[in-house]
């Protein structure tokens, strides 16, 4: 890795839950951060204390409970958001709606005050719903910047790559599948078409391999039997994503993460597809590409969702 040019100050939103915890311990572990801000309610000076003893560069400060939030998003340019309830057996990420859609519209708020440029990129779940909230809510403040908003979807496409991989007894790091989409049961739509390297399965094993990568969020909620979803994972794939933010805003060039984002590749207005970052987030939308007949159907059946949760958002903050 390579040490940090500038400095960056990275907030973590939800720093004391399952994913907010070992996310910053992956941040803190980073040369590419100078400092790691923690917000919370609940926990995190003890969060700070304990991650502070690792000799790394990111200086780490705690800032709990609503009165201390807009000082922790001040002067950062990273902002990742994991607050709010995770799902429980039996539930759909869009039940976890009506709790975690009035965190996500707070923080967003605060963000607009005080780190309008920030990057934003957001965990929380229902994440098809939860991006165009916040997205709504910068638009309401007058500062909404469209290539600054990210949906983290990357452990869709971390477990895609891990399950081919396994599949075809190839090194998971090697293995790259886009997976475009949302990021719930059938808005997430695996481009097994694309992967690098190229490779391919019998029609029945697709499918099989697809439905696994759309319900894989649902075989660890059923594992861990009522004590929470991804946690470890997610924060793997969470600090992949910020790291990519940080790397692009660095300068380095040709960083490629696909994110549900603002997006006219669809008809969804929020869609997730490869993105080029740059200094400013979104330096290009690098579109669906080419398509299997099996891959179409998956959009097809995606997009009618998937505007019903772009819509159940935005009509959350615009209520009267
Ligand atoms: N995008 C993805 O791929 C993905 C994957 C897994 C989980 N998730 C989602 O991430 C979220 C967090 O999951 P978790 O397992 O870490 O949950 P958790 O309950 O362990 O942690 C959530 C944390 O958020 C905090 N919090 C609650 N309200 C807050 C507020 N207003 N401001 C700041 N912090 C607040 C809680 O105190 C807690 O520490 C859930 O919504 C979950 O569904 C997303």
């Amino acid at each position: 890795m390579s040490a940090a040019i500038r400095d960056v100050k990275v907030s973590v939103m939800g720093a004391s839950g399952g994913i907010g915890q070992p996310l910053s311990l992956l941040l803190k572990q980073s040369p590419l951060v100078t400092e790691l801000s923690l917000y919370d309610i609940v926990n995190t000076p003890g969060v700070a204390a304990d991650l502070s003893h690792m000799n790394t560069p990111a200086k780490v400060k705690a800032y709990n409970g609503p009165e201390q939030l807009k000082d922790s998003l001040k002067g950062s340019q990273v902002v990742i958001i994991p607050a709010g309830v995770p799902r429980k057996p039996g539930m759909t990420r869009d039940d976890l709606f009506n709790t975690n859609a009035s965190i996500v519209r707070d923080l967003a708020a605060a963000m607009a005050e005080v780190a309008p440029k920030a990057l934003v990129a957001i965990i929380s779940n229902p994440v098809n719903s939860t991006v165009p909230i916040a997205s709504e809510v910068l638009q309401k403040a007058g500062v909404y910047d469209p290539n600054r908003v990210f949906g983290v979807t990357t452990l869709d496409i971390v477990r895609a790559n891990t399950f081919i991989a396994e599949s075809k007894g190839l090194d998971p790091q090697k293995v790259n599948v886009p997976v475009i989409g949302g990021h719930s049961g059938i808005t997430i739509i695996p481009l097994i078409s694309q992967c690098t390297p190229s490779i391919s399965f019998p029609d029945n094993q697709l499918k099989a391999l697809t439905e696994r990568i759309q319900e894989a969020g649902t075989e660890v909620v059923k594992a861990k039997a009522g004590t929470g979803s991804a946690t470890l994972s997610m924060a793997f794939a969470g600090a992949r994503f910020g790291l990519s933010l940080i790397r692009a805003l660095n300068g380095e060039t040709g960083i490629i993460e696909c994110s549900y984002v603002k997006s006219n590749v669809t008809d969804a207005k929020y869609f997730s597809t490869p993105i080029l970052l740059g200094k400013n987030g979104i330096e290009k939308n690098l579109g669906l590409g080419k398509l299997s007949s099996f891959e179409q159907k998956l959009l097809d059946a995606a997009i009618p969702e998937l505007k019903k949760n772009i819509q159940k958002g935005e009509d959350f903050v615009n209520k009267k």
